[in-house]
């Protein structure tokens, strides 16, 4: 079995952000009005493209977002590892911080990485939101 990440574009992102996180939405409700702005990575499995995220640098800071596993594969570390080469890109660019809105469901996770808790948090939708960063090198 073949596992690589590879740079890929916002458009290959939509219909995995689309599928694993707003299944109910259309694709259009998907897209970050500022995509063009980001980079974004692909984990891919015999050429298959699993899980995605999008990483947008801002004045030496970081914020990933949209970050998705397809359900039937989650759980079995690839998300990790496309977060993990996350991780590895800021710090080799000398990015200062790392930052998320993390959905409060998946904040414990986010702690294995070293990310911690801000004291913002809000809610969008029906979903609870807390900002979670990262301090790095
Ligand atoms: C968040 C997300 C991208 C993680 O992707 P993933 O590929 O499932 O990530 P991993 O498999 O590396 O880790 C998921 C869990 O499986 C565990 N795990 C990792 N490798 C494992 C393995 N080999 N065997 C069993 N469990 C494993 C991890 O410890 C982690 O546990 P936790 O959620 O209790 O902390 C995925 O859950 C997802 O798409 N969720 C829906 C969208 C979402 O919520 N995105 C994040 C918004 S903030």
């Amino acid at each position: 079995m073949k596992n690589e990440i590879k740079e890929i574009t916002s458009e290959e992102t939509l219909d995995i952000r689309n599928k694993v996180m707003w299944p109910n939405k259309s694709i259009d409700y998907v897209r970050i009005s500022n995509d063009s702005e980001g980079r974004h990575f692909g984990l891919f499995i015999n050429d298959k493209l699993i899980s995605v995220i999008s990483l947008f640098i801002n004045d030496n800071s970081a914020q990933f977002r949209k970050f998705a596993t397809l359900t039937n594969y989650q759980g079995n570390g690839y998300g990790s590892v496309l977060l993990n080469e996350i991780i590895n890109i800021v710090e080799r660019d000398k990015i200062d911080k790392l930052w998320c809105n993390a959905r409060v469901d998946k904040s414990e996770f986010y702690l294995k990485f070293g990310l911690k808790f801000t004291d913002i948090q809000f809610q969008r939708g029906e979903i609870n939101y807390v900002i979670m960063e990262k301090m790095l090198n």
